[in-house]
């Protein structure tokens, strides 16, 4: 069994797609043992509270320095024996603090193909760079912004008349079932890492 911690910022859908899956029994041998937040108000917290997840808050605006928090977070995260850390929609940068005390065990799922469109509002940057596909990628955690080794990646069509809402849209589906599909993977022991390269065994 792996105990997971979940990192969010504000709506936590996809945190609320992780946990529906480990109760269907879609994604096995995992638990959602914390829920983490830098937000007092994110939304994703109230789904937590009613399935009686622990939650942590921790308010980032309180804190200057990055290496602190993420010390604070360590220390925070120690009770739980937590064995994968899932990034969903949490809204900061991690300092190394966090990545060499759970290394190559953080994920994230961000809703673009990376490297494409990297940062902040990645579905407006796709819809005003012009691709005509984007989508979303599950990608390993390290010192960079959005640049650890990609885990899978689901394609989504770009239409003519889109808007960075109707994208989004479209591509948030897409995330509930690829950030399942990497957990599983993960949890059912199926992913070699060796460098940037992730291997995918049958
Ligand atoms: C998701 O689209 C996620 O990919 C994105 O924030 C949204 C959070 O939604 N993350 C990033 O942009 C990280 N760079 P959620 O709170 O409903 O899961």
């Amino acid at each position: 069994m792996i105990n997971i911690a979940v990192f969010i910022s504000g709506r936590g859908s996809n945190f609320i797609a992780l946990h529906e899956n480990i109760k269907k029994g879609v994604i096995k041998n995992a638990e959602i043992s914390v829920v983490f937040s830098n937000k007092e108000d994110a939304l994703g917290l109230d789904y937590a509270r009613k399935e009686n997840i622990p939650v942590i808050v921790i308010p980032s605006k309180d804190y200057k320095d990055r290496h602190e928090y993420d010390n604070l977070i360590v220390k925070s995260l120690k009770p739980y024996n937590i064995g994968l850390i899932c990034l969903a929609g949490y809204m900061r940068i991690v300092t190394d603090e966090l990545i060499s005390a759970y290394e190559n065990k953080i994920i994230n799922i961000h809703p673009a193909l990376l490297p494409s469109f990297k940062g902040l509002n990645a579905q407006k940057q796709a819809v005003e760079y012009g691709v005509k596909f984007s989508g979303c990628t599950v990608h390993f955690v390290d010192g960079g912004m959005d640049s650890g080794a990609v885990i899978l990646q689901k394609v989504v069509e770009v239409y003519d008349d889109d808007t960075e809402e109707t994208l989004s849209e479209r591509i948030l589906k897409q995330e509930h079932i690829a950030y399942s599909e990497a957990v599983s993977l993960i949890t059912d022991g199926k992913i070699e890492l060796s460098g940037r390269k992730v291997t995918i065994r049958k």
